[in-house]
């Protein structure tokens, strides 16, 4: 099983995303959560990913098809994975075409710009394993502290308002392309936000039956 979650900032890829590997048991790649361990080991790729991540901008093309084509060489991606975040620009999903990679299905999570504000403005991430929560509508029990492992929870650095905005415009004008490029080859299947995450999933799971 091939899976790829494509959809606006804060749309719910990452949180849909551990949903889909307690169904599937495969894992999930996240560009995004690569680039953040890389930036705080402060490799020379995660140097250069922050350059641009604290813009809002994307990281060059060719810097994310190499991480990615690393990590899908690994041995737990043999019976599949989930892509989160990979391909979001025309030739990442051409490059992933040539790496001969065969979405079963295309998830677009489609949230209107205003919630994506809304959301990322609540959304607080555990500085330790990473698991995602939100103020609002998925508090973690304990104020400001992870369920799952007790770390503390942080905001991220691109989640100011000016970074939203410009993570919008890059999403609209680069990202947004690859609906029609998957539209065309049959496998999309989109998947409206809803307010409640279990809502998303039974609607995703919904989708990925039918
Ligand atoms: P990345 O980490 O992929 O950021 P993103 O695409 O902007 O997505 P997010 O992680 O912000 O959100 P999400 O959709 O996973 O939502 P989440 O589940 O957290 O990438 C970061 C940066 O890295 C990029 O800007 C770029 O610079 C770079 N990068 C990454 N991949 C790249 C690539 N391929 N090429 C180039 N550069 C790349 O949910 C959001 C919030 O909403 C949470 O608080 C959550 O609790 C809440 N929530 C979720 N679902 C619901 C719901 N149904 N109802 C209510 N609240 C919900």
């Amino acid at each position: 099983m091939k899976l790829l979650l494509l959809g606006p900032p804060a749309a719910g890829k990452g949180t849909q995303a551990e949903k889909l590997v307690e169904r599937y048991r495969i894992p999930t790649i996240s560009t995004g959560a690569i680039f953040r361990k890389a930036m705080e080991q402060m490799t020379p790729s995660g140097k250069l990913a922050k350059e641009y991540i604290d813009k809002g901008q994307l990281v060059p093309d060719d810097v994310t098809i190499a991480i990615v084509r690393e990590r899908l060489a690994e041995d737990d991606c043999k019976n599949g994975y989930i892509l989160d975040g990979f391909p979001r620009t025309l030739p990442q999903a051409q490059a992933a075409d040539d790496m001969g990679i065969q979405f079963d299905k295309v998830i677009l999570i489609d949230v209107a710009d205003e919630e994506v504000v809304r959301r990322i403005s609540g959304r607080r991430q555990c500085g330790e394993c990473g698991a995602v929560y939100h103020i609002d509508d998925n508090p973690s029990e304990k104020v400001s502290l992870c369920d799952k492992c007790g770390g503390t929870l942080v905001t991220r650095d691109d989640d100011t308002e000016e970074t939203v905005k410009i993570r919008l415009e890059v999403y609209h004008s680069q990202t947004e392309p690859l609906i029609r490029f998957y539209r065309e080859k049959g496998n999309l299947v989109t998947v409206k936000g809803q307010k409640e995450v279990e809502h998303t999933t039974e609607m995703l799971f919904q989708a990925l039956d039918k």
